[in-house]
């Protein structure tokens, strides 16, 4: 298989073959069509607890990089599962079950982490779910519990994870704040939320005459917006997701209640809805822009500068996609 490697965090990716294995129980081997980019894939690079959770965890050998994809199974282990050869389907890899990541022509994963992808949604617009939808999905659904009514403030409203919270938001029946920059106050309107500009003074100061509110998604870090004027803005009983923590907000997530952190671990129960969402209609990726897989290099350097509005994608040698492949300008899928 064709796979991007990053060998450390100051030299590029690599494009390398490594050999394909056989399959073992459950597992199946999926051709990828579609990649989606998170900041986690270059920010594992760099090192941290993720990347030395990889090295004691993940596969021996070269660290292939990335967990977001949409494709083809092609092939079922000798312990039949629910997807036949040939079902599409939406996953995230998992190097705590020993795999190699997404960055490639084929993954091998088990079922649990994948759903199934009707016809008509396209590989390029599941590919975007697996870690930003996936998160957002969890904060609004799993640990809020969001119904009709409730109140959300989005940090971040306009990256991979705040559009599809703002667009989930709704769904669940909730109202949506976003806090985003000039650029992004239409488009977080057009997707039915009340936007916040940042650039236009104290985004929190600004937020207070539109709560309190049952959930803050913090998608920023408390270094940009302090913990606890977020915690201010709060409903009784809301809840501060801290997507990004940094050390010192670790006493805030042990001692106070109001305050969580969320893993965007992808499984097959949490990707279901979200297609369902796609397939509906009421969840639209954005895509900013695809790149060729052999190309990834340039996708973590644009989402490395911080201001990517919804999902980079890659795309595979030889997998056809309706997108224009770009690595210029932004584009709308
Ligand atoms: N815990 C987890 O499992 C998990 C899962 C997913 C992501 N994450 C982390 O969460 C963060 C966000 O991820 P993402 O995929 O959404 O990132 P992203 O797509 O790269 O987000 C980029 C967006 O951030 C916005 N932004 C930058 N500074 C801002 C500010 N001061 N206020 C409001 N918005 C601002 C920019 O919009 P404007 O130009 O409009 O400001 C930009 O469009 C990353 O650090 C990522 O590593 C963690």
């Amino acid at each position: 298989m064709r796979a991007m490697i990053s060998r450390s965090a100051s030299t590029p990716l690599e494009a390398r073959t490594l050999p394909s294995r056989a399959l073992a129980g459950d597992e199946m081997r999926v051709r990828v069509r579609a990649i989606g980019v998170n900041p986690v894939d270059w920010k594992m690079r760099e090192g941290g607890p993720l990347r030395f959770m990889q090295r004691l965890l993940g596969p021996r050998g070269p660290f292939v990089v990335g967990v977001d994809f949409a494709g083809e199974v092609v092939e079922v282990g000798p312990v039949a599962g629910p997807f036949a050869t040939g079902t599409r389907v939406v996953g995230g890899t998992d190097f705590s079950r020993g795999q190699h990541g997404s960055y490639a022509d084929e993954v091998i994963v088990r079922p649990d982490q994948c759903a199934a992808l009707p016809a008509a949604v396209t590989y390029e617009s599941a590919a975007c779910l697996p870690v930003a939808a996936v998160t957002a999905w969890i904060a609004l659904h799993e640990h809020r519990q969001l119904a009709p009514g409730m109140k959300v403030l989005v940090l971040g409203a306009a990256g991979g994870v705040g559009l599809a919270a703002l667009q989930l938001t709704r769904r669940l029946g909730g109202r949506a704040v976003g806090v985003c920059s000039t650029r992004n106050v239409a488009l977080v309107e057009q997707l039915g939320a009340t936007a916040i500009d940042h650039t236009r003074g104290d985004a929190l100061e600004q937020a207070r005459a539109l709560g309190p509110f049952d959930l803050v998604l913090h998608t920023i870090g408390t270094g940009v917006y302090p913990l606890a004027p977020c915690r201010r803005l709060l409903a009784p009983s809301g809840l501060v997701e801290l997507v990004v923590v940094q050390p010192s907000d670790v006493p805030s997530l042990l001692f106070r209640r109001s305050v969580r952190t969320v893993l965007g671990r992808p499984t097959r129960a949490r990707l279901e809805p979200l297609v369902r969402a796609l397939a509906e209609g009421a969840l639209d990726p954005r895509i900013e822009a695809v790149f060729p897989l052999a190309d990834a290099e340039a996708a973590h350097i644009r989402s490395r500068g911080g201001k990517v509005v919804g999902k980079l994608l890659l795309v595979p040698e030889g997998a056809s996609t309706d997108l224009p492949l770009d690595a210029r300008g932004p584009h709308g899928p």
